[in-house]
Order: C-alpha cells, then structure tokens, then sequence
C-alpha cells in the first residue's frame, strides 16, 4: 500500500530564498500529468479525521443565536459578540451539503497568472473557488470569470477597498460583491479581532442592498483541524494560507483537483520577474518572517502531491 509523503524531510523545511524558482520547477509538465484516484480518495479519507467540509465550511444557524459571545481563535482573549447582522446571514444547511463535483479549480491569486492564458480552462470547471475578492472582469483571459465560492479575508476591506473610507468605495465593494450573483461569499469572522467592524460592513451592505450571495463563516474550529492535518503530515505550517484552506476543503467535494495562480516566488521558472499578486501592486516582504503564512512550505507540499497526481498545479501557460 503507497504512502501518502507530503513532505519527504521529517523536520520542517528550510527555505533557501536564492534560487527559490528554480527548486520548484515542476514535474510532471501538464501533457504527462495523470490524476491518482486511489491516491486522492485516500487523502479525503484521511483529511475527514480531522474535519468534514460539509459541517466545517461554515456555523449554521441553529447552533449561534444574537448576542453569544465568541472568542477569536488566533486572539482567545479577544470576543465578538455575535450580531443580529450576522445571525441573519448564517446559512440553514451547509452550502456544500451532498455536492460533489468532477473537477474543481482553486484560482490562487498569485502573478503568475499573467499572460496564463487560462481563463477559459479555469472557466471548465465544475467549481471554481477564488480567494480574497480577487478581480476577475478585467484578467478574464488569464483568470477566468466562473465564480462558484470565493473568499473574502476582513483584511480585503482595507487593502483593496480603503476601508469603505467613502461612497465611491463603498460602491466598489458593492459591485464587487452583487457581480457574485448567488456564488458563495466564505468569510472567516472569528479568526482574528482585527476584522470585527469590516465584517459588520460587509454584512450590512449585503442585507441593506439585498446582494445575491450565499454567505458561510468557518467553523471555530477549522483552521486548527486544517492545521493539525498537515503537521500530522510533517507541513510545518504556522498558519495555513486561505488557498491550503480551500485545496483542503475541496479535498472533500471535488473528484480531481486544479491549482491555478499558486506561485510564491518573485521569479518564475524562467527567472522572469512574478507579481506577488496579478491584480495589485504589493510587494513580497508581504509574506516576510512577520506574516503568519509559510507559504514556500506549503507550495512544497502542494508540488509533492501535483508529483503524485493526487492534484494539478499549473503555473505556467494553459495549452
Ligand atoms: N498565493 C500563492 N502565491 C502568491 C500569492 C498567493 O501561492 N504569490 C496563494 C496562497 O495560497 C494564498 C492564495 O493564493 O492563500 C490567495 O492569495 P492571497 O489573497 O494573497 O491570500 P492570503 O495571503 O491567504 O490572504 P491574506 O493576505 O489576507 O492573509
């Protein structure tokens, strides 16, 4: 019986910016990639010992009423307390309960998008996830449009919509989110305190102009589970990154797996310069020491399971 190794080394691993682009080169080339079946049913397997996406993709209504009192999990002494914005908003049923589709895509936000020309692969798809509100309309060559979830960290607010600071970013937000047209708005509340009044905005713009998404807000105790998988698979993560989240989740629904626009290298694999993201201009020190995310660590594991076949990494041009 094959073993599932994420990551070959049993101490975590050493990241050696210099030549970083290079290491990572990726075999098999997209002609030769073969889907693992065995391999990707064994890894849901596993990954359903720590967490069920179907429960965990988001609270439910009946288990929170307004005014409980929740403490953030990367900030325990820190509580919100659960407002009647949020209580309207929180799903009945699971807005995964019994799907399951052939293909999904997991468009990662990375630059090396740019001049992918996979839009219209990424489009394929049964299920596509996005992260972070990323912008689509005008990258739609190389990004694709089909939204079935995407995610929306509080952080988004402030770094691409200036914290609401007026109506013209206001309007941004709002088109930004009625463009989601009945896709599935993931937001992660309870992370961490910083977000407590960007999820309010966002909440109440969603109520007040009646914005077609159906909203899902993490489980408590997802992020730990998420996490608990991989260490348990010697990935030395700190904290994952929301597109580790999504390929875990998807694990779980998806029958084969795409990853898009994962890239965390500031060259590509012909040492041609990379955006950190393709859509704005931040910088890479973006995910220095100080950032939580171990985001070369993971793009290792990512790698080693493309090399498996138990998941798809495209990061150069789509055929
Ligand atoms: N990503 C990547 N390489 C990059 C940028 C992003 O592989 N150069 C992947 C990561 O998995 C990341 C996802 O794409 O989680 C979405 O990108 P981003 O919006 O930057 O996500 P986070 O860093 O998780 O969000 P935040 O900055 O709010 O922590």
């Amino acid at each position: 019986r094959a073993e599932v190794v994420i990551n070959g080394s049993s101490s975590p691993a050493v990241v050696d910016r210099s030549n970083e682009s290079i290491k990572h080169n990726i075999q098999p080339a997209s002609a030769k990639w073969r889907h693992n079946q065995t391999l990707s049913l064994r890894i849901r397997k596993q990954i359903l010992k720590f967490l069920d996406a179907e429960k965990d993709i988001s609270v439910l209504k009946g288990t929170l009423k307004p005014g409980d009192i929740i403490h953030y999990i990367f900030d325990r002494d820190s509580t919100m307390n659960v407002s009647q914005n949020l209580y309207d908003l929180l799903p009945r049923t699971s807005p995964l309960k019994n799907k399951h589709f052939g293909t999904c895509a997991i468009v990662g936000n990375s630059g090396v998008l740019l001049n992918s020309g996979c839009g219209p692969e990424i489009d394929t798809h049964s299920f596509v996830i996005r992260c972070n509100l990323a912008p689509v309309q005008e990258y739609a060559r190389d990004v694709g449009l089909k939204t079935d979830l995407v995610t929306m960290n509080p952080s988004v607010i402030q770094r691409a919509f200036e914290d609401l600071v007026n109506a013209t970013w206001r309007e941004k937000l709002l088109q930004r989110l009625h463009s989601l047209n009945g896709s599935i708005l993931w937001i992660p509340a309870f992370m961490a305190r910083g977000g407590k009044e960007r999820v309010e905005w966002v909440n109440e713009l969603i109520l007040k102009h009646r914005v077609n998404v159906r909203t899902a807000y993490p489980s408590l105790r997802l992020l730990h589970a998420v996490r608990g998988y991989w260490l348990t698979n010697k990935v030395h993560i700190k904290r994952p990154t929301t597109g580790l989240l999504m390929y875990t989740l998807a694990t779980r629904f998806c029958n084969q797996i795409y990853l898009y626009g994962f890239w965390p290298f500031p060259l590509d694999q012909n040492q041609n310069p990379v955006k950190y993201h393709y859509y704005d201009s931040l910088k890479y020190g973006y995910t220095s020491q100080a950032s939580p995310h171990t985001m070369p660590l993971e793009f290792k594991a990512l790698k080693s399971l493309h090399e498996q076949g138990a998941l798809k990494l495209t990061v150069g041009q789509c055929d």
